[in-house]
């Protein structure tokens, strides 16, 4: 099989997991953090779980860049820039800098996410790097400006608010605290709606399949965890306030 039709096979089969993923995660809750299961047995360490499953993201991207056909133009170098800084924090920095990084982490996870980011990392490269016709006139669209202007944006909020939630450990503790700075005194679950425009804004300043796919996957993974989070703050807490939404600020 050639890798133009491994990309096709692999690009449906996104499309098809993050609607499987919707479905199955409103009825269990992945088990890791708050929602970890003790019957798990089979587990790594947080932190070793993160960093193996983010660092296939980076490095099958970057592969994809440098075995790529296309010549890189000022476009894909902001979209390789985006992605690979992205994935570097996700895989080394991130997992070195959380607190709690001894805590288990179950391997199933471990290992769905390393298949799903190879996948979802050579589909997004493949695209860029081998089919992508993108002319110096993109610059100027607003779909290129728009979605660029989200993905910084939900970076920002994505690594502020897990920031925020770093910093209400002390070294050494494992409780949980309600947070209350940045746009946490809006939604529950900042981080993971900065995560939802930041590769929304990806989807559409790249204006691709494999990008919707993505974006798709990410509010299918992570609509369900940010309801199971708020249903879990309000049984923890009886002071948690009611005003504040799941997800989307005033809305969800
Ligand atoms: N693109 C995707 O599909 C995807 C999927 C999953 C995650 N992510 C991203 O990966 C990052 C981590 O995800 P996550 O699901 O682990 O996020 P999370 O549940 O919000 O936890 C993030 C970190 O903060 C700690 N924490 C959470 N709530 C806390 C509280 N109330 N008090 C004290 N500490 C608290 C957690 O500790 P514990 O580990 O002890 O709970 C963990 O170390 C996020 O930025 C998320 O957006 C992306």
């Amino acid at each position: 099989m050639d890798s133009y039709n491994i990309y096709k096979i692999l690009l449906i089969a996104l499309f098809s997991v993050a609607l499987l993923v919707f479905i199955s995660l409103y009825f269990i809750t992945a088990p890791y953090g708050r929602h970890f299961n003790r019957s798990l047995k089979v587990s790594i360490k947080a932190r070793a779980g993160w960093f193996f499953m983010e660092i296939p993201a980076f490095l099958v991207f970057l592969f994809c860049f440098l075995l790529g056909r296309n010549e890189l133009n000022i476009i894909t170098f902001v979209f390789l820039l985006f992605w690979l800084f992205h994935y570097f924090h996700r895989s080394f920095v991130y997992p070195f800098i959380m607190k709690g990084g001894y805590k288990k982490f179950p391997i199933v996870l471990v290992l769905f996410a390393v298949v799903f980011n190879s996948a979802n990392s050579y589909v997004n490269g493949y695209y860029l790097f081998f089919l992508s016709e993108y002319s110096l006139s993109w610059l100027r669209d607003p779909r290129f400006i728009v979605g660029v202007i989200m993905f910084m944006i939900g970076a920002a909020i994505n690594i502020q608010s897990d920031n925020i939630l770093r910093n209400l450990r002390k070294p050494g503790e494992t409780s949980y605290k309600i947070p209350r700075r940045g746009m946490f005194k809006y939604v529950s679950n900042p981080n993971y709606f900065g995560e939802i425009i930041e590769w929304s804004g990806w989807a559409i300043a790249t204006w691709s399949l494999s990008g919707l796919a993505f974006a798709l996957f990410t509010i299918a993974n992570l609509m369900p965890r940010a309801s199971a989070n708020h249903r879990w703050y309000f049984d923890q807490f009886p002071d948690y306030p009611k005003e504040r939404k799941a997800l989307i600020p005033f809305i969800y």
